[in-house]
């Protein structure tokens, strides 16, 4: 229902090859989404046909595994296990962070020269975060391109609110290295509010809370809805529903993932209390996690659980029971922080609970009673949206924005205005000093740029840094050196100028990151006489200045000869030539991007190669049993009738010479030369295989030919007759040349077949007939071919009398001998079913 929905909205769609692929990349679970037309726009399957899929990689052996395969192996493969990654994604490895991630996962860590996380796999191999997230997108890349049946490219990816610039840049990276083309970020909260808006119309502005409690953190996000109608005729009644984001609110700890860990350490707990044994390794740790994320979905519907776990440590089996009240006693201090998200995004937007219409829930967590009845104490019952089942919006909602960005696509109008998680400033020395500028507050609009005016006469750099964001990152973002400023302040000057203003376009994108668009030079304080010339040039001057709209450095020095070209005019604005250098968690560079990317090509080669030759090896094994068993049959069946000795003893002993090299050889053995040794068992068969065919469809083929005769036969006694008649009225359709070449044709052909069925009549069935079925078949429709012309000419027009007598005559039967009756008989004999197109 919902799926046809939004179908009708997207019913239009100009490229064919158009194709989207959404990601909502969660610390637990992947969900994705193809939009291509053609294919019914839903969350994308996973192999084993489920609708999400466990953000896990891991390995066995040196097979790679992903989602719930990977996740099957994990207690086997601990160390080899790589989950909960979203979370490391731009983030600084520290002590802290290095703690928290063995809290969740067994996997060895360490610091990359970058200062982020390296995971280390047991062969020796080290992966950075960017590769293992990017193995991930690769994975569902490949899942959507093998049910849409072509390359992916494009794609949006799905993001917390709270995700810093270097979060969203390691996301980035992660795509790129994975062969994908990032479309936008869409913070996850804005996504479900997108989906959520696709099938609505608001009149009257409303005012929603999505509430998602995922694994790694709970969020909230206050989002105000508006439509309106188009008054413009080219538009007319066209509806544009606006989106505004006015408020989030988050929080890093009490996700389902502390859940589980609560869990497991209550576990823990247990069994060091009932068996005297406190357990330690990393195996029976993941065990234990593994029924504690159990035991956590039982005690969401009931209030006590079982627990049991074969031999868990030192052979000890582990029994017991929990139920939901120690659970929730275990979480107790987490109560005020799941709901702490909803105050934060009202406080945010200015607003109370009475101006919210209803608050809708969404993430894995939600579902749990004590985080449900905590928020619903918060917001009031009634305010818990019934309908809306969210878990699924995030990525249609992201796949929705992405269509709305693209030509590609057409949806449902729709604008999103998403805001600034953390203030952003620009610092600056001055003298002695440092000047702090504000660029983006807090809970401002998203997506704007903003310029910045600095009075410099000489090389200068900028510092772009959070301002008081609880990262756990240092702060500073961007930092951008100025250089050629002199030169360009004496051109400026020597220009008429008495003073140059150094102004930067900074923009902070939809997607959530930071970077300094543009940088120039302006003269200004012009003697009198450049006024007119000047006029209208730039409103320089302001100290900041929001402009929606990007303007091409240089563009007015370009086009002032233009406008005047009686005067050489020296320009007023110059650009700036600028390089940055990212701080803290710099993203991935170019180099090592390409690096990674082929390191992941390389893998996935690797991957297929090893498929297509293990498929290869079974199917010549399948091959070698299947002749093996015809060869030693001891019936008279088809393939021993059909064949002669010698041509089996020659099968047998390419068979022989296979067989043995497969014990020897084939587990190793490239792809060619497993495909040779099934070339050369096929070239043994095929004479046999072939001669079996011949003699299946040989009935069929002489059937054929023989009606052809047969009609040609009727059509020509026919055609000559009514020539013999000569009625003055009734000309003759054919010359006496068109009959005389069928009648060539046929008997030519009556010839052959006859001479080959006496050739052929005591053959032994391991001889190959004197004529193959395909000629058959070709002097069949050669004959057809000649009669169906004759056949088709219409009789010249008659007079109105006659025709009647002429119909009437041919619909009863009772014609006149010869004429059309005959003929139009012998067409229906002459449709013939040969099958020219298998020539
Ligand atoms: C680690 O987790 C604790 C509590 O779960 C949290 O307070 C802390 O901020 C986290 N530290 C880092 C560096 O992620
Ligand atoms: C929010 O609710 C308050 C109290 O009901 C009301 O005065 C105010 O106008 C509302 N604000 C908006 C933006 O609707
Ligand atoms: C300054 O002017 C000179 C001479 O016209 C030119 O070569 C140079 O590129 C200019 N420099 C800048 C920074 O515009």
């Amino acid at each position: 229902m919902r799926t046809t929905l939004l179908l009708s909205l997207l019913a239009l769609v100009f490229h064919s090859s158009a194709s989207l692929l959404a990601i909502d990349y969660g610390a637990e679970w992947t969900k994705a989404a193809l939009m291509k037309p053609g294919v019914p726009f839903d969350v994308l399957l996973t192999r084993d046909s489920k609708r999400k899929l466990q953000s896990v990689v891991g390995w066995k052996g040196d097979e790679r595994l992903f989602g719930s395969e990977a996740a099957a192996v994990q207690t086997r493969f601990p160390t080899d296990s790589f989950q909960f990654l979203k979370p490391l994604l731009g983030t600084e490895y520290s002590q802290a962070a290095a703690a928290n991630q063995s809290a969740v996962s067994l996997a060895r860590t360490s610091e990359s020269e970058r200062g982020t996380f390296v995971f280390h796999r047991s062969d020796g191999t080290a992966w950075n975060v960017e590769e293992l997230v990017g193995m991930q997108f690769g994975y569902v890349k490949e899942l959507a391109e093998a049910l849409g049946g072509e390359p992916v490219r494009d794609s949006v990816v799905t993001v917390p609110a709270y995700f810093s610039h270097f979060q969203r840049q390691a996301v980035l990276d992660s795509l790129e290295i994975a062969g994908l083309r990032p479309l936008a970020l869409i913070n996850d909260g804005t996504s479900v509010a997108v989906n959520f808006a696709m099938t609505r119309s608001f009149p009257i502005p409303e005012t929603h809370i999505i509430y998602d409690a995922g694994a790694g953190s709970i969020r909230a996000t206050l989002v105000t809805f508006s439509s309106s109608v188009s008054k413009s005729k080219k538009d007319k009644d066209k509806e544009t529903t606006l989106i505004e984001v006015k408020g989030m609110g988050y929080d890093l700890v009490a996700g389902g993932m502390e859940l589980d860990f609560r869990l497991r350490e209550l576990l823990e707990e247990d069994f060091a209390h009932k068996t005297g044994v406190r357990i330690q390794g990393p195996r029976p740790v993941a065990k234990l996690a593994k029924e504690a994320a159990r035991v956590k979905a039982i005690l969401s519907a009931n209030i006590d659980s079982s627990v049991h776990i074969e031999s868990l440590y030192e052979d000890i089996d582990y029994r017991s029971k929990v139920t939901r009240e120690q659970f929730e006693a275990a979480c107790a201090d987490l109560k005020p922080r799941f709901t702490q998200p909803v105050l934060d995004a009202l406080a945010m937007a200015r607003l109370t609970m009475d101006n919210v219409t209803s608050v809708i829930l969404t993430g894995g967590a939600s579902r749990t009673p004590m985080i449900q009845s905590v928020v619903n104490a918060v917001v009031g019952k009634g305010k818990i949206a019934q309908n809306v089942n969210a878990d699924e919006s995030s990525v249609l909602g992201a796949a929705l924005y992405g269509a709305s960005l693209s030509p590609l696509f057409r949806t449902k109008d729709i604008k999103v205005q998403d805001l600034v998680p953390y203030p952003i400033q620009m610092s600056y020395p001055a003298g002695q000093r440092t000047i702090h500028t504000p660029l983006f507050p807090r809970g401002s609009r998203a997506g704007l740029k903003k310029t910045v005016s600095l009075k410099r006469a000489e090389d200068f750099s900028v510092l772009f840094e959070y301002k008081d964001a609880p990262l756990h990152t240092r702060e500073e973002i961007l930092e951008v050196s100025f250089s050629g400023v002199e030169e360009a302040v004496r051109n400026l000057t020597d220009g008429g100028a008495k003073e140059t203003v150094a102004k930067l376009t900074v923009q902070y994108s939809d997607s959530g990151l930071l970077s300094l668009r543009e940088a120039a030079l302006i003269g200004e304080g012009y003697e009198q006489s450049f006024a007119g010339a000047l006029k209208g040039l730039f409103g320089a001057g302001k100290q900041e200045d929001v402009d929606q709209e990007a303007d091409r450095p240089g563009a007015e020095g370009e086009q002032a000869p233009l406008e005047a070209p009686e005067m050489k005019q020296d320009p007023k604005e110059l650009p700036l030539a600028f390089s940055e250098v990212a701080r803290s968690v710099p993203g991935l560079t170019k180099e090592r991007k390409r690096k990674s990317r082929q390191r992941l090509m390389a893998l996935d080669a690797a991957e297929q190669t090893k498929r297509r030759r293990e498929e290869e090896r079974n199917q010549l094994e399948s091959y070698i049993y299947k002749l093996r068993d015809v060869l030693l049959s001891d019936a008279e069946t088809v393939f021993i009738v059909y064949s002669s000795e010698a041509e089996r003893a020659a099968l047998r002993s390419v068979l022989e010479e296979v067989t043995g090299w497969m014990h020897e050889a084939a587990e190793t053995a490239e792809l060619v030369l497993l495909r040779e040794k099934r070339a050369a068992l096929e070239a043994a068969e095929q004479p046999i295989q072939s001669r079996v065919k011949e003699a299946q469809e040989w009935p069929q083929h002489l059937s054929d030919l023989q009606r052809a005769l047969t009609a040609g036969r009727i059509f020509l006694t026919g055609a000559f007759e009514s020539r013999t008649s000569d009625d003055p009225e009734n000309p003759p359709l054919h010359s006496d040349e068109e009959l005389e070449n069928v009648k060539t044709i046929l008997e030519d052909t009556e010839h052959w077949l006859q001479e080959a069925l006496v050739a052929n009549k005591n053959r032994a069935k391991h001889i190959d007939a004197t004529i193959k079925t395909w000629e058959m078949r070709s002097r069949g429709i050669l004959l057809q071919d000649a009669v169906t012309k004759l056949t088709r000419r219409k009789a010249p027009k008659k007079p109105k009398k006659m025709s009647t007598t002429s119909e009437s005559s041919s619909t009863t039967g009772a014609a006149e001998p010869g004429k059309t009756a005959g003929v139009e008989g012998q067409n229906d004999e002459s449709q013939i079913p040969l099958h020219r197109q298998e020539l």
